[in-house]
């Protein structure tokens, strides 16, 4: 199997056809605002829908199959209601997986949210890198993949955590989470062995840098902490044509949830701190 690093789409820039074009960014949750926020960045002018699966979350537990068939499913819709001209697929649990089903299924371009293993063997100088992800995520035959084609040289801690999305969630809501919780979740990351120590430690699941602040004071050392988004946000303009994009008033975004659950008003308020004023509700029940 071809690695790249991005999950590339395997599509070359391609003539959007509408002047202003739609953006679907795709997550299980609130983690893929992480990377909405760098996309919106790099792609004035684009509109955006930010849908969240919160009836599927988190991804992280469920089976591969089960998964598959979740992602497909839920595309088919937004895809059918938004008609987007590109998806962001700001999950790694999904990216990990789904991405060559949905290419096969649909005619538009995915870009795809993957460990950033290749530039994490690339910045450590200890060779001890840890890859911080869902259990879904470091299970995945293509993280394995990832990490025999460019960390060969290193030693790869693969760290899954079952809580830090959903505290990553809980904060989002404006719910106090602990720091005995996080760092729980994180202390796995950094080993020290015969003198050397982690030094890079990748945020392999797009709901851990709406922590890293904390995670950064949490840490026992100073680490290089890497994000995917901006490189992602770089790709999706490139595909798009508009990576010099002229400034231009940002549209009003919108954001779709799958449980019909109703959001709260610091939700909201989060929400719309990200351009997310708008918020539409598409019920689609978790049935496996
Ligand atoms: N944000 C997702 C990721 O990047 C996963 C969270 C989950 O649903 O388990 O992997």
């Amino acid at each position: 199997m071809q690695v790249d690093l991005l999950a590339g789409t395997g599509h070359r820039p391609f003539a959007c056809p509408r002047p202003r074009p739609a953006i679907l960014v795709f997550d299980s949750g609130l983690g893929g605002l992480s990377v909405l926020s760098r996309t919106t960045a790099a792609c004035a002018g684009a509109d955006i829908v930010y849908a969240a699966d919160d009836a599927g979350f988190p991804y992280g537990r469920l089976s591969e199959d089960a998964l598959v068939a979740r992602v497909l499913a839920v595309m088919e819709r937004l895809v059918a209601r938004f008609h987007p001209d590109l998806v962001v697929i700001a999950c790694n649990t999904a990216s990990t997986l789904v991405l060559p089903a949905l290419r096969a299924r649909f005619a538009i371009p995915f870009v795809g949210t993957v460990p950033a293993i290749k530039p994490a063997a690339a910045a450590t100088l200890s060779g001890m890198i840890s890859v911080l992800a869902t259990p879904g995520t470091v299970a995945r035959d293509y993280t394995r993949e990832l990490i025999e084609a460019y960390a060969g040289h290193c030693e790869v801690a693969l760290v899954g955590s079952t809580r830090l999305a959903g505290l990553a969630e809980q904060a989002l809501r404006g719910e106090p989470v602990d720091d005995a919780a996080l760092m729980a979740e994180i202390a796995p990351c950094f080993i020290e062995a015969a003198g050397r120590r982690t030094d890079v430690v990748t945020l392999s699941c797009t709901h851990y840098p709406l922590l890293l602040e904390r995670m950064r004071r949490l840490a026992p050392w100073p680490v290089a902490w890497l994000d995917p988004a901006p490189a992602i946000a770089r790709r999706v303009a490139q595909l798009l044509g508009t990576a010099d994009p002229a400034p231009a008033p940002c549209p009003e975004a919108v954001a779709v949830f799958t449980s019909g659950a109703g959001l709260s008003g610091p939700l909201r308020i989060a929400l719309a701190a990200y351009g997310l004023a708008r918020i539409a509700i598409e019920p689609m029940p978790l049935t496996n």
